[in-house]
């Protein structure tokens, strides 16, 4: 059952977008907005709490599938965000709804290419548990989209440009040529969503005239818990459209 649920919702992903490539999806809302709250996920994997999560070490194989196992929750879970940006946060500009469905579309790419990935070694998605945490950052900035801007893209997804180098280091050094082009093909992709993020919280804060980077630390502090969590890939996020400000900032905090 649970396997049926997910595969429709990578298929519907990859449907949408094939509609609103050829101009025939309408990003009009019928319907009221339902909060977040009513989000459903499958039955597997089960969730738990970070402190719960088991340790992994990516030099077992059982190591790998449990860090492949933790990148599909994230992507799928990625596929929830996007779409719950799409849908929450209505009366912006039509572009607003083409990117994060574009996001979702890549997300569901992700999903599949890592799912294939841990069947080649003998494991699905749903096998282990899965961190129950991702999911709390929609139900926090469910009321404002600078909030899910700033927190999403422009910080849970900033923080794979900083990790994702290391681990496809990591993999290299391992010979696991297959693992290292996945992450490779990811990463290249997250630094466009992050770009995607910064772009509309940079445009919106313009709007409101706000002064973005003073906005952005606000935020942070308000909706981060804990201190930021640091090194920074500098390089990637520049070119994910962050300034060296926010930066600066974002390492003296850390
Ligand atoms: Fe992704
Ligand atoms: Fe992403």
């Amino acid at each position: 059952m649970h396997q049926v649920d997910i595969e429709q919702k990578i298929e519907k992903t990859h449907y949408a977008k094939k509609l609103s490539d050829s101009g025939q999806l309408s990003f009009q809302a019928c319907d009221a907005v339902l909060a977040v709250s009513h989000t459903k996920f499958p039955d597997k994997p089960p969730l738990l709490s970070p402190r719960d999560m088991p340790r992994r070490r990516i030099n077992s194989p059982t190591g790998k599938i449990a860090f492949f196992h933790a990148l599909a929750h994230i992507e799928f879970v990625a596929i929830y965000l996007a779409w719950d940006m799409l849908y929450r946060f209505r009366g912006l500009p039509e572009q607003f709804y083409q990117d994060w469905l574009r996001v979702a579309d890549e997300e569901a790419l992700h999903f599949t290419l890592i799912r294939k990935h841990l069947l080649a070694m003998g494991a699905d998605y749903g096998d282990l548990p899965a961190h129950s945490g991702l999911w709390d950052h929609a139900e926090e900035t469910a009321e404002d989209v600078l909030a899910r801007l700033a927190i999403v893209p422009r910080c849970m997804e900033a923080r794979g440009l900083d990790i994702t180098p290391q681990m496809i280091e990591k993999f290299n050094s391992q010979g696991d040529i297959d693992s290292v082009k996945l992450l490779t093909r990811i990463l290249e992709d997250e630094v466009g969503h992050v770009k995607i993020g910064s772009y509309w919280f940079k445009k919106l804060c313009q709007q409101k005239q706000l002064n973005h980077e003073q906005k952005y630390i606000e935020l942070i502090k308000k909706f981060y818990v804990g201190k930021p969590k640091g090194p920074f890939n500098r390089e990637l996020r520049i070119i994910a459209g962050f300034t060296n400000a926010e930066i600066d900032w974002l390492e003296e905090s850390a």
